[in-house]
């Protein structure tokens, strides 16, 4: 999506070889107009895909789910993560573990919310590892829903997200997709 990437380009800034802040327009500040042109370039992707809901983990691939689920006049749901401790009855939870932040949590989904006939369509901010899609996977699974697909703002084809969800079956598609990162350089994964 090239409006995305020259965002990218003018306002992100890449740390070092494995982070690109993204906190002026996607992670703190959120540009409001992006998020609806995101949602809309998902939404007019999946639109044959029979989504019934548009699930996103929190906090930040929020703003970019609430919109695709907008633009597909679908509920949007909220996989929330919460300490091991609140877990009850009600809640399906499955532990994700982050390589990016090395910590671990349990997301967590309502049984009220998701069921068989539900057809998801998840949206991330960032696709690094894999282990945060991998995860809601699991959690639409244990409601008995399935995927339609996997949509990302920013993948970093240099990890190995892609490929751990591309060998289970899924189709991920990503607006933005770095190739290499370093002090001061984005560069993106050439597309034809
Ligand atoms: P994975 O799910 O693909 O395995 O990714 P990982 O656990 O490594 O990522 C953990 C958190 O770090 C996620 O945010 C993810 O969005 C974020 N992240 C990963 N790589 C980058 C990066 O290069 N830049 C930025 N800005 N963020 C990155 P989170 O902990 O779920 O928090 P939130 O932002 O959604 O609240
Ligand atoms: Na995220
Ligand atoms: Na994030």
């Amino acid at each position: 999506m090239e409006v995305l990437k020259e965002k990218i380009l003018k306002d992100g800034n890449a740390l070092d070889e494995n982070i690109l802040k993204v906190d002026s327009f996607i992670n703190h500040q959120v540009d409001a107009s992006l998020m609806q042109q995101i949602g809309n370039e998902f939404a007019n992707h999946f639109k044959d895909y029979k989504i019934t809901k548009v699930a996103t983990i929190e906090s930040s691939g929020i703003a970019p789910a609430l919109m695709t689920a907008q633009a597909l006049g679908v509920p949007m749901l909220i996989l929330k993560k919460a300490p091991s401790s609140i877990l009850n009855d009600n809640l399906l939870h499955t532990e994700v573990v982050s390589f990016t932040k090395k910590n671990s949590y349990e997301l967590t989904l309502s049984k009220k919310f998701v069921n068989e006939n539900d057809h998801v369509l998840i949206i991330d901010d960032f696709l690094a590892n894999g282990e945060a899609a991998t995860g809601a996977i699991r959690l639409m699974r244990k409601a008995h829903a399935t995927i339609a697909g996997i949509g990302i703002l920013i993948e970093k084809s240099f990890q190995p997200g892609r490929g751990k969800l591309e060998e289970q079956g899924f189709e991920v598609y990503s607006l933005a997709r770095i190739a290499k990162l370093g002090k001061g350089i984005i560069e993106f994964v050439e597309e034809s």
